[in-house]
């Protein structure tokens, strides 16, 4: 069966590109390689024994995609990852991620219409939530007004589905990702940020190798028992192997809505110093930082109820956060050697 996967050579598009090809599946991965590798193939193969088809392709060239479904009308399935997804860069260039994630998003889902299968796994995020009220947050918390161009792209892309579903073929599910973290225990593929890190893991792993001086720490003065914010790691493979089962799940047809969504996450709040001492712990080394001002738009916490994905998906994340905190130091470490 012919999957495809957008973003495919991304963070979290290549793991489940591998866990895709693990299980059997005909992988065929777009990429215009905007914030990815063309080495990321190689690591796939290394892992699974196969490179995916690759498809070189812009999505926000309308003709291109259309171009693309003509010569792959057996697509029985599209996980949707290509979008932009710094927050910062979004409040300072928000056409740039409306045209990143809307308009692919839109071009993709025109062609999905015409397949006999449409079946649509769309990278949603825990930022529709905001600041929820009640901690563990379920699905059923309500999505709160976007604090930055790229929240409100992932709003609006779950809108655009939902309207959709009403009137077309396509089933989607809609998975709400808490904060991914971590690269394959293989150590061949993991994440690249380029430039400077915005987000906090692969600033600590470039901080423990030494790329960077020190990490700062945003704020301990947050109403939480250490005063740094929580949030819920998940390892990337956790995340990869739930795509699969969702997958899964819409083409056997067990979904009970054109539209399912769920939270993606551990279950478990850690705290920023929390993280930074279990990296100390897997690492073997202290981790200079300095605790600095509050960084505008972070929530004070942010962690998932899995209740649902455990129950309906039969998913629950299985590594703790020192397992994903030492994949990625062995990816760090392996990218530098
Ligand atoms: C985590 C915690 C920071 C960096 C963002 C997006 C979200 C998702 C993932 C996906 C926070 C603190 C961070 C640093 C720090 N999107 N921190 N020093 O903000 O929870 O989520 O990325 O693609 O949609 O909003 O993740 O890793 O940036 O921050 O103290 O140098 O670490 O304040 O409490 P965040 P993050």
């Amino acid at each position: 069966m012919k999957i495809l996967v957008t973003g495919g050579l991304g963070f979290i598009g290549s793991h489940t590109v591998v866990e895709l090809q693990n299980q059997g599946f005909e992988v065929v991965a777009i990429d215009n390689l905007s914030n990815s590798s063309i080495e990321v193939l190689e690591g796939i193969e290394r892992i699974t024994g196969k490179k995916p088809i690759f498809e070189n392709i812009d999505l926000r060239e309308k003709s291109s995609v259309q171009n693309f479904f003509k010569k792959y009308q057996d697509i029985v399935g599209v996980i949707h990852f290509a979008a932009s997804k710094a927050v910062g860069e979004s409040v300072e260039n928000p056409l740039l991620y409306y045209e990143n994630n809307i308009n692919t998003l839109v071009y993709v889902l025109q062609e999905l219409t015409k397949l006999p299968q449409a079946n649509f796994i769309f990278s949603s995020s825990c930022t529709v939530y905001g600041q929820a009220e009640k901690m563990p947050i379920t699905e059923n918390a309500s999505v709160q007004p976007a604090i930055s161009p790229y929240g409100n792209t992932k709003q609006i892309g779950e809108e655009i589905i939902q309207d959709v579903a009403k009137v077309t073929n396509v089933n989607s599910i809609l998975l709400r990702y808490f904060n991914p973290i971590g690269a394959h225990p293989s150590a061949e593929i993991g994440e690249l940020p380029k430039g400077v890190p915005q987000n906090l893991v692969p600033y600590i792993t470039q901080t423990g190798i030494g790329i960077r001086k020190e990490l700062s720490v945003y704020g301990n003065d947050y109403p939480t028992p250490d005063g740094t914010c929580i949030r819920d790691y998940i390892h990337v493979v956790d995340l990869a192997k739930a795509h699969v089962i969702a997958l899964q799940r819409l083409l056997n047809k067990q979904n009970v809505e054109k539209v399912e969504t769920f939270n993606l996450g551990t279950g478990t709040g850690s705290s920023v110093l929390e993280v930074i001492h279990a990296f100390e712990k897997v690492s073997g080394q202290k981790l200079p930082y300095k605790i600095v001002d509050r960084r505008e738009g972070d929530v004070i916490a942010a962690y998932a109820n899995t209740d649902k994905a455990n129950a309906v998906l039969g998913w629950k994340a299985k590594s703790s956060l020192e397992e994903a905190l030492s994949s990625a130091w062995d990816w760090e470490q392996k990218i530098r050697s």
